[in-house]
């Protein structure tokens, strides 16, 4: 018999690197944005099957700040597939009890980019479903370089001392301040690292990497994965004989 998940162990928060799109576009003699377009639709199953098995936080890599190198065209391309992605999709989400978030720079995006999140983030606040989280023009560098930079000027203006600098003080300083720690990173397309995703909050996650490239990934995948997830054993630090 197929094994089933736990909805009693379900991880509370599941991160993605939604990798290989412009390989999947590739291999099938297509442009690269045919590819980004491609796992929008990938990423609406998997919001709408996280969400359905009651996983509290999603959070996707879209764009990284490594990603404003990439040729001008994919970029822009990028932001269109964007920018259409939420306008098609807000009310559904919305309806859905969805919660939207976004972390990164978002002031590096397109003007219209900013305001249409905005206008979803505002929309969609007091909503009790899952929280989809999107990264975008992220970085976990990024996020941890910013924190440092806002918990100097706190010292300076003595809202807070030296000693109050505790780990839990420098997680209220990150984009990622109201979430809790992912349990389980996903990288899809074979590729084994992190790429500056969750840096500072990735200390104790599970990370599964499958070669499934993302338009590929199905929600059998996703399964996979938490199934994966399920059959560790999160010692987070102690020995086993401590978890009993
Ligand atoms: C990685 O594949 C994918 C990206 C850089 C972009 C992913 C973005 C989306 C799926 C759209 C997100 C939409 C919303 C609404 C959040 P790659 O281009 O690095 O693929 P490759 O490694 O095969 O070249």
């Amino acid at each position: 018999m197929k094994e089933k998940i736990n909805i009693e162990k379900l991880p509370k928060h599941v991160a993605i690197i939604m990798d290989g799109n412009g390989r999947w576009a590739k291999a099938k003699g297509q442009n690269r944005l045919f590819g980004h377009s491609a796992g929008v639709e990938t990423l609406k199953n998997i919001l709408r099957c996280a969400g359905n098995i009651g996983i509290k936080y999603l959070t996707v890599y879209a764009f990284s700040t490594e990603n404003w190198n990439r040729p001008q065209d994919e970029v822009s391309g990028l932001m269109t597939i964007l920018l259409d992605a939420i306008k098609s999709e807000i009310e559904e989400i919305h309806k859905s009890d969805v919660r939207i978030n976004v972390i990164g720079d978002i002031q590096k995006l397109p003007q219209n980019v900013q305001s249409r999140i905005n206008d979803a983030i505002e929309l969609t606040k007091n909503n009790k479903g899952i929280t989809f989280n999107i990264a975008l023009s992220y970085g976990g560098r990024w996020d941890i370089v910013n924190a440092v930079m806002d918990i100097a000027e706190d010292y300076k203006q003595d809202k807070i001392n030296k000693t109050d600098i505790t780990e839990n003080l420098f997680s209220t300083y990150l984009s990622t301040k109201n979430i809790p720690d992912p349990e389980l990173i996903i990288r899809t397309s074979g590729e084994l690292r992190l790429s500056g995703f969750l840096l500072y909050e990735s200390v104790y996650s599970e990370l599964y990497f499958t070669d499934v490239y993302w338009p590929d990934f199905s929600e059998e995948d996703f399964y996979k994965a938490i199934i994966d997830y399920q059959n560790r054993e999160r010692r987070l630090g102690k020995i086993s004989e401590q978890l009993k």
